[in-house]
């Protein structure tokens, strides 16, 4: 990295500060000396803060390019399988054809959970949120894997990331499953990732579960789409959470809870509710004009990102799959209708033009989601499903690097000054 500076006048004295550069992207001001000059730096919600170094994902909200290890995603969603890119978040490359078979013979050998965790789900009401369920269920993972768990040692590592990425399928399906009173379904594993999760879901004791090939190859592209996202509030929040050395089991069902927030993965879930309230194209104007008064705090769920400010690449390949999955199912949804006459005017509306708001990841996938059947309460754990994947790899970049330190930002107080406590009289 050459040897750029920045320059700051503190109080009068000329600072010095490195500026770092890396294989791609914008430069860094390294302000890790600034404390010795009495000053921290201030960035509420991280706009423009880099909280480490990562070769996983490459973002670039301007021109809307989206590479997982230099791969773009729209090549990976349409030429390889989710577990193909789970195995390059991973590991840093594309698996060869012997390690992609070993990859997922070893993925398959983990996919049962514990006979224990189903006596975890006797203890939710029959409507929690099956995110409630999932954050819960993969919390509890940290009691089975905790004992003689290295997390230092790469393999061990190595070994959380298979298990999660094997079990959550299961669990995600048993969310579902007992949330409309239905056995739980046992992994297929001669099945492939995707057609097992749809398997789990959809299946009944009663009759033989048949799921269309263009059904199973829109799931696999959707688990793809969102696999990872660079440093986005769930996987920061992973990273924080292992930062202090805690059960990587623990971390991911931080990442969940964070997910679930309706600003970030929980938007698809809000999206759709937010299409079903709008109900016919004639309204929307309605609601585009709510969406631009600063008094009313409704947002168009599915549209705006931190990060682009340009079109989310990964809302492209939704938009095609929305399509091929609709036209395979025959499905004349309203809703999709409803969906592309408001992102025609809004990409027109000069309010969404002039603050950059284009549709995001989460404003096809509902509607895709919905047409394979998965009801929308499900719709954030199918985000999780896919995420766990980014969520682990950053916790084992994280760990992999010398020098990792605990999270700890500090902040700008604003509190009293300090004064003497006067007791009352509590006899
Ligand atoms: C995900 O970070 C990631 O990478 C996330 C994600 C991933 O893969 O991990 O990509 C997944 O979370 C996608 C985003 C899903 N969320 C939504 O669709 C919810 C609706 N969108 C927003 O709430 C919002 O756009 C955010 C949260 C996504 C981004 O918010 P920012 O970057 O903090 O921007 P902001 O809230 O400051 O908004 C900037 C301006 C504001 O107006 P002004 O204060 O400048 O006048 O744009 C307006 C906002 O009011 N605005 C919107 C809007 N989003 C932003 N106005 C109407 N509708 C919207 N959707």
């Amino acid at each position: 990295m050459a040897d750029k500076k920045a320059i700051l006048n503190i109080d009068g004295q000329e600072v010095e500060l490195p500026v770092l550069s890396g294989t791609m992207g914008q430069d860094v001001i390294d302000v890790r000396s600034l404390g010795k000059y009495g000053h921290f730096t201030f960035d509420p919600g991280f706009l423009a803060t880099g909280s480490c170094e990562s070769a996983i994902t490459f973002i670039d909200g301007a021109n809307g390019v989206l590479l997982h290890r230099g791969y773009p995603i729209d090549e990976l969603a349409t030429k390889a399988d989710y577990l193909e890119v789970c195995y390059l978040l991973l590991h840093g490359n594309a698996p060869s054809e012997s390690e992609y078979k070993e990859f997922v013979d070893t993925i398959n050998r983990h996919t049962m959970v514990h006979e224990g965790i189903e006596f975890f789900f006797r203890g939710f009401r029959r409507d929690a949120h099956p995110m409630a369920m999932l954050c819960g269920t993969v919390g509890a993972l940290s009691s089975f894997y905790h004992r003689d768990l290295d997390i230092t040692d790469p393999a061990q590592r190595v070994r959380c990331a298979t298990r999660l990425v094997a079990k959550l399928p299961t669990i995600a399906a048993m969310c579902y499953k007992y949330s409309i009173g239905q056995k739980f379904v046992c992994p297929q594993n001669h099945l492939s990732y995707s057609e097992n999760f749809l398997n789990m879901m959809f299946s009944v004791p009663a009759e033989e579960c048949k799921i269309e090939p263009a059904v199973v190859r829109a799931m696999d592209k959707i688990f793809t789409l969102h696999a990872d996202h660079e440093q986005n509030a769930s996987t920061s929040t992973v990273r924080l959470a292992g930062s202090s050395g805690a059960n990587p089991y623990a971390c991911i069902a931080a990442g969940i809870a964070s997910l679930w927030g309706p600003a970030h993965g929980g938007a698809n879930e809000a999206c759709l509710t937010m299409l079903e309230e709008i109900g016919s194209v004639d309204r929307i104007d309605e609601y585009v004009a709510k969406a631009k008064d600063k008094n009313d705090p409704f947002r168009l769920m599915g549209f705006g990102h931190r990060v682009y400010k340009n079109f989310d690449p990964r809302a492209k390949v939704m938009r095609e799959t929305c399509h091929e999955v609709l036209d395979a199912l025959g499905i004349n949804d309203p809703l999709l209708d409803i969906a592309m006459r408001l992102e025609k005017i809004a990409l027109e509306d000069e309010y969404f033009i002039s603050k950059k708001l284009y549709p995001n990841v989460d404003f096809y996938s509902g509607i895709i989601l919905k047409a394979i059947g998965i009801p929308t309460n499900m719709f954030t754990v199918i985000f999780a499903l896919s995420r766990t994947i980014g969520w682990i790899s950053h916790w084992h970049e994280m760990l992999s690097q010398p020098g990792a330190k605990i999270g700890r930002p500090r902040q700008l107080y604003t509190g009293e000054l300090p004064r003497s406590f006067t007791p009352i009289n509590k006899d």
